[in-house]
């Protein structure tokens, strides 16, 4: 029986994107001997757009009975209006409360063929490699909120973070086994000088380290760890975190290697997987052709590696994504004038990797 995919290309550039990843999925299921079948869902402002939601349950479902998602991106600037329980960030939201998705994997790898279009200084992003796990389905996203309130005649909103002892274990216990299969090591990233919540999951990552005594455990204040990844991002193996702090440090994180564009992330949970590029829509250059291909690409190698277990076929992948690297081929978003680099499309970049697997 073949593996079901669901594609989920979403709002902005996700369409260019996804798109190109299933080209490369395409290929690597010929190569490889893969069964796999594809199944196209609406989801975001477009899903809005057309039946005035941002996850219709028929996506929700196919999701759920799937083998794995491979998710392009959703929002822009044209739903900004539309009122908070309907906008197109619920889509994703709503995609990893439903399908139990508690553990984001966004890992940060500085290609040797790169270093030089991080912001950051070579010789301190060479040899790069870490992992944030971070928390995805609980925290200030999914607590209470209050959108607008009067209290003595003063407006005010409010959001809560709350997280459960066995909330944080089942990420740390994540964050250990991730490490046991890299360096050893789990930096565990808080705000527990000010905040309960943080206290609590402090004590809790504290409390199961006895379990994992061949992984070594730090702790750090997330503004440190902030500090931390620009001044030496080569002390870090798994950074495990809570949702708010983990969204913020990997977008911080992703600039280390080079481009936002180049980042992959696989949502782990309980049913099926969900693997997205952790950047956005990026609308104002939406249906262009240029966007970055390879963080969706490389979300793919991460979907045939967790969720279908194809370890071979994620190598081949990303030694293919290296090799179009290698060869200078660059979408805007990583080109420099002057370097002998090739300019290239989403299209093309997509091609390059086509021709090396
Ligand atoms: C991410 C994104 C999402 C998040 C948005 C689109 C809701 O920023 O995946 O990092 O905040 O989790
Ligand atoms: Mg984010």
């Amino acid at each position: 029986m073949a593996k079901k995919i669901v594609v989920i290309p979403g709002d902005g550039i996700g369409r260019e994107i996804t798109d190109a990843a299933v080209a490369v999925l395409k290929k690597t299921a010929e190569k490889f001997h893969l069964a796999l079948s594809y199944e196209e869902h609406d989801a975001g402002g477009t899903a809005y757009d057309k039946c005035g939601t941002p996850l219709p349950e028929a996506t929700l479902a196919a999701a759920q009975a799937a083998d794995g998602v491979l998710f392009g991106a959703v929002g822009g600037d044209k739903w900004d209006a539309v009122e908070p329980a309907l906008r197109p960030e619920k889509a994703i939201l709503g995609l990893r409360k439903g399908l139990g998705l508690y553990a984001n994997l966004r890992p940060v790898k500085v290609a040797d063929a790169l270093v030089e279009y991080s912001p950051l200084k070579p010789e301190l992003v060479k040899g790069a490699d870490l992992v944030i796990v971070r928390e995805l389905i609980g925290g200030i996203y999914f607590g209470e909120k209050c959108e607008s309130e009067q209290v003595d005649g003063t407006e005010r909103a409010w959001d809560m973070e709350n997280y459960s002892v066995p909330e944080v274990e089942r990420i740390a216990r994540l964050a250990f086994e991730t490490a046991r299969l890299r360096r050893g090591k789990v930096t565990s990233v808080d705000k527990a000088n000010v905040l309960a919540t943080s206290r609590l999951w402090r004590r809790t990552v504290t409390a199961l380290a006895p379990e994992y005594a061949d992984v070594a455990l730090d702790h750090l204040y997330v503004d440190n760890c902030a500090m931390q990844l620009a001044v030496r991002p080569t002390q870090f193996d798994v950074i495990v975190t809570g949702n708010l702090f983990g969204d913020i440090l990997s977008d911080e994180a992703a600039v280390i290697g080079g481009s936002i564009g180049l980042m992959p992330s696989a949502s782990i949970g309980t049913g099926t997987s969900l693997f997205e590029p952790i950047h956005g829509s990026a609308p104002d250059i939406a249906g262009q052709g240029i966007a970055n291909p390879l963080g969706t690409i490389l979300s793919a190698a991460m979907l045939l590696r967790y969720a279908l277990r194809e370890e071979a076929a994620a190598d081949a992948v990303e030694a293919a994504v290296d090799a179009a690297l290698a060869e200078g081929r660059r979408t805007a978003d990583i080109y420099i004038e002057g370097t002998g680099c090739t300019k290239v499309g989403t299209r093309e970049m997509a091609d390059a990797v086509l021709a090396h697997l």
